[in-house]
C-alpha cells in the first residue's frame, strides 16, 4: 500500500481510536476490510472517527428527518452505481416483494406465485430472499401474498436497497454510505424479528445471513475462559447450527426453529431455547464478537478489549451498537433431551375441572426448572371462547427417561387423582442436535406481548392466585392465546461471563416467560383502520396489564414483546438501560443504527403513512 496522505489520516485514525482492532479469531470473509484504496476515489464512503465536541464549535444545521427517495438528500442515481461498483460482486441488490409475481406488471409470474402461495408453510427457501419477513404487519403489509390479489403490491415500510454481504469490506462500505449521506440503515439477518427491527421505508439494508462459517476451538482462553469453544458467522440459521452440533459432537444453544438466525437478533436479545435451563440463554455464551461499528471500523469485543460493547452485544438488543459479523460461543458436550407432552381440552373435562386442573399444572412450573427443564404450554380459546385446549412439552437435557417420569408422576398423579382425562405421549429420549425443528417458520401476522413472571409469583401463594386469575381471565375473557415457557436462566447456571451480561436482569429470576398472543389482525391487516389498529393493541395492552400488576419490578422480553410496550426501557432492559444508553451514545452518536424500542430509539419515530404503528413511512427526529 503507497503512503499518500489519506492513509496517513486513516492510520492515525485506527491509532488515535480508543478502541483495539479486531484481533478475534477471523474467517476469510472478515479478512477482507476497507482500506485507503477503496476510498480514495469515493468519499462518500470513509470512515469518520467518533470526535468529542470542541468547546466554541459551531454544529452544522442537522436534518430533521433521513433521506427518503425523493428528498433533496437522497443520493443520485449515479452515486447508487457507485456504490454498487465499490461493493462489487452484484452485491447491491434492488429488490421487489417475492409476491410482486402474483400482482399484474412487469414483475407478473403464474408459476412463480403459485409455488409461493402452496409453500407457505414450509419457507425455508422463503427466507433467502433479501426483503422477506416473517411477519408482514410491520412493513405494513405491502404485497400480500395471495394468488389473486385485488389490492396493489408496493414497497411499503420494505428497503429501497439491499446489501447482500459477504466480506466486512462491504459493511464498512454500506455502514460509511449510509452515514455519510443521512440514509436510514436497517440490519437484517433472517427476517424473524417479529415488530419490524429489520425494516424500514426508504432505507438501506445490510443482510447477514450469508456470513456463513464454523470452526471449533478446541482450547480457546479469552479472559478467564478457557476450553472449548465454536466460532460461527453470524449468518447461520438454526438448522445449520443444529448440523454442525452433530458433525462436531457437542451442544450449542441454538432456536428451536430452523429458519432463525442463531447469532443475530436472537443471540443479541437474549434468545431462549430447549438449553436455556441447562446452559442459560444464547447471549450468554458468548465470549468474543466481531463487530462492524458506527464509525466504520472493525472491532473485537470481548472480556479483554472493548469490553463495554462486549457487555452491550449481549442482551442489550440487535441492530443497536454495531453489525456483529461472527461469535465466538461456549461449545459444551454433547447432550441428549428427554421429552414428554400432555394434552388436555375443556371438550373432556368441561370448563371448570380444565381450569382447575391449569392451576395444579402452572404451579408445578417451578419444579420443572430447578430439575434442569422447560416446558412449552399453550391454551387455545375456540369457537369464540366456548371451549379451551392446553398442550405442552417437557423437555429435560441430560435426564433418562426413568428420571423424567419420576419429575412429573407428582403432577400427573394429582391430575388424575381430580379425574383430569389427559393425553399423555410418554417420554423418550432423543439427541440435541438431531431435534427436529421443521422446514421453516410460515408467514406469520400475530402481534404479541409478552411478561417474565419471576419465582416469587411461585412462592407467594396469594400472588400464585392473582396471577393465575389473571392467566384465566386473559384466556376465557380476552379470548387469548397464551404461550408459557417455563425456564430458568440463572446467574448460578450461566456463570462466568454469562451472568454479567446486558440481557433484561429480569431473566435471572424468571420461572416463565409467558406470551400473550393477538392474532385479529391476520387476515385483515389491510383493511383495518389505525384506529382499530390501535384499539387492539390498547386492547391487549389491557389484558396485559393484569399480568404486569402483579409481577412489578419485572419485565418483557424484547424479542417477543410488544411495539407498544409501555415504558418499554424499564421492562426491555431494566436497570441496565443508563449504562447500555451510554455505549449506545459512546459507538454511535449519529443514531444510524435505529430500530423501534432498541436503545436510543427515543431520539426517532417514523411518521407512518397509515397511521399505523409500522416501519412504513419516514424516519424523523421527535423531540427527546
Ligand atoms: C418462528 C419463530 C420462532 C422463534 N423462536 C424463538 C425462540 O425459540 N427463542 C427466542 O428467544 N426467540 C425466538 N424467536 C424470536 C427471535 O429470537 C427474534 O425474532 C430474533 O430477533 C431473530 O433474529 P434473526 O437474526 O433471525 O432475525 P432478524 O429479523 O434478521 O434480526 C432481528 C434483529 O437483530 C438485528 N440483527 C440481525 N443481524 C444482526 C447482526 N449481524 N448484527 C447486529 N444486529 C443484527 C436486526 O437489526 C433486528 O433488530 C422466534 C421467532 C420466530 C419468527
Ligand atoms: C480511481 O480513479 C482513477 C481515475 O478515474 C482510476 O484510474 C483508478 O483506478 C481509481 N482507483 C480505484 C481504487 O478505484
Ligand atoms: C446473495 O449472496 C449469496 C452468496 O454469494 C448468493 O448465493 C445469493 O444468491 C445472493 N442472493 C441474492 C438475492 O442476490
Ligand atoms: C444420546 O443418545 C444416543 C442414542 O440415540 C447415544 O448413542 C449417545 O451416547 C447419547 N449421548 C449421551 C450424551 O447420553
Ligand atoms: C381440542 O382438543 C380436542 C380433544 O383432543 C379435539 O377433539 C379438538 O379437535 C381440539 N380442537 C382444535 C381446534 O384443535
Ligand atoms: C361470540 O360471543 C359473544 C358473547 O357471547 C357474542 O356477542 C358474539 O355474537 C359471538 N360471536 C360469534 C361469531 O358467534
Amino acid at each position: 500500500m503507497r503512503l499518500t496522505s489519506a492513509t496517513v489520516a486513516l492510520l492515525s485514525f485506527a491509532v488515535t481510536s480508543t478502541r483495539a482492532a479486531a484481533d478475534g479469531p477471523k474467517f476469510a470473509f472478515e479478512t477482507v476490510q476497507l482500506t485507503v484504496d477503496d476510498i480514495a476515489n469515493f468519499s462518500a464512503i470513509a470512515p469518520k472517527p467518533i470526535n468529542p465536541k470542541t468547546p466554541g464549535t459551531v454544529c452544522k444545521p442537522r436534518p430533521e428527518c433521513r433521506a427518503f427517495p425523493g428528498s433533496s438528500d437522497w443520493p443520485a442515481d449515479a452515486e447508487w452505481e457507485k456504490l454498487g461498483a465499490a461493493l462489487g460482486g452484484g452485491a447491491l441488490l434492488k429488490p421487489v416483494p417475492l409476491a410482486a409475481a402474483c400482482y399484474p406488471g412487469v414483475y407478473q409470474d403464474a408459476a412463480t406465485c403459485t409455488a409461493l402461495v402452496n409453500s407457505q408453510t414450509i419457507t425455508r427457501a422463503y427466507f433467502a430472499d433479501p426483503l422477506s419477513l416473517s411477519t408482514q404487519w410491520p412493513a405494513g403489509n405491502p404485497c400480500p401474498l395471495v394468488a389473486n390479489p385485488t389490492g396493489e403490491c408496493t414497497q411499503g415500510g420494505l428497503p429501497v436497497y439491499v446489501v447482500n454481504a459477504t466480506s466486512v469490506k462491504q459493511i464498512q462500505i454500506a455502514v460509511n454510505f449510509a452515514r455519510n449521506k443521512n440514509l436510514r440503515l436497517v440490519v437484517k439477518n433472517t427476517g424473524h424479528e417479529f415488530v419490524g427491527r429489520s425494516t424500514g421505508a426508504g432505507s438501506l439494508s445490510i443482510w447477514t445471513q450469508y456470513l456463513k462459517g464454523f470452526e471449533i476451538l478446541p482450547d480457546y482462553s479469552v479472559g478467564a475462559f478457557h476450553g472449548k469453544a465454536a466460532h460461527a458467522g453470524v449468518g447461520l440459521q438454526a438448522w445449520e447450527v443444529h448440523a454442525a452440533m452433530a458433525q462436531n459432537d457437542i451442544a450449542l444453544v441454538s432456536p428451536s426453529f430452523a429458519t432463525v438466525g442463531a447469532f443475530g437478533g436472537f443471540m443479541a436479545g437474549g434468545g431462549h431455547s430447549t438449553m436455556i435451563s441447562y446452559l442459560g440463554l444464547a447471549s450468554d455464551q458468548v465470549l468474543s464478537l466481531n463487530v462492524v461499528t458506527a464509525d466504520g471500523s472493525f472491532v473485537t469485543a470481548s472480556p479483554d478489549v472493548n469490553s463495554d460493547i462486549y457487555f452491550a452485544l449481549r442482551g442489550g438488543g440487535g441492530g443497536t451498537y454495531g453489525i456483529v459479523t461472527s461469535v465466538v460461543v461456549k461449545a459444551h458436550p454433547s447432550v441428549n433431551i428427554t421429552t414428554a407432552n400432555i394434552a388436555i381440552s375443556s371438550l373432556d373435562t368441561g370448563i371448570d375441572l380444565f381450569w382447575t386442573a391449569m392451576k395444579i399444572y402452572f404451579a408445578y412450573a417451578g419444579t420443572i426448572v430447578d430439575a434442569g427443564g422447560i416446558d412449552r404450554n399453550y391454551i387455545y380459546p375456540y369457537a369464540n371462547i366456548t371451549y379451551f385446549n392446553f398442550t405442552t412439552q417437557f423437555e429435560f437435557p441430560g435426564k433418562t427417561i426413568e428420571q423424567v417420569n419420576t419429575l412429573l408422576a407428582p403432577l400427573t398423579t394429582s391430575l388424575t387423582t381430580l379425574g383430569v382425562t389427559m393425553t399423555l405421549t410418554p417420554p423418550k429420549t432423543i439427541t440435541w442436535a438431531s431435534e427436529v425443528l421443521g422446514e421453516g417458520a410460515p408467514r406469520r401476522d400475530e402481534r404479541f406481548s409478552s411478561r417474565l413472571l419471576p419465582r416469587a409469583v411461585w412462592d407467594d401463594p396469594a400472588k400464585y392466585a392473582t396471577a393465575f386469575a389473571a392467566l384465566k381471565k386473559i384466556v376465557d375473557e380476552g379470548g387469548y392465546e397464551i404461550h408459557g415457557t417455563a425456564m430458568k436462566p440463572s446467574r448460578q447456571l450461566v456463570g462466568y461471563p454469562g451472568a454479567d451480561s446486558a440481557v433484561n436482569p429480569a431473566f435471572r429470576d424468571t420461572v416463565m416467560h409467558m406470551v400473550i398472543y393477538d392474532s385479529a389482525p391476520s387476515s385483515s391487516l389491510r383493511s383495518v383502520s389505525s384506529a382499530e389498529d390501535l384499539a387492539a393493541r390498547a386492547r391487549l395492552s389491557t389484558y396485559t396489564d393484569f399480568l404486569r400488576q402483579v409481577t412489578p419490578g419485572s419485565g418483557s422480553y424484547l424479542s417477543e414483546g410488544d411495539v407498544l410496550e409501555p415504558n418499554w426501557q424499564q421492562s426491555f432492559f431494566g436497570v441496565n438501560y443508563p449504562r447500555l444508553l451510554e455505549i449506545k451514545n459512546k459507538f454511535d452518536p449519529w443514531g444510524l443504527f435505529w430500530a423501534p424500542s432498541t436503545v436510543g430509539s427515543e431520539k426517532r419515530a417514523v411518521q407512518s403513512v397509515d397511521g399505523k404503528t409500522n416501519q412504513n413511512g419516514r424516519l424523523c427526529r421527535t423531540t427527546a
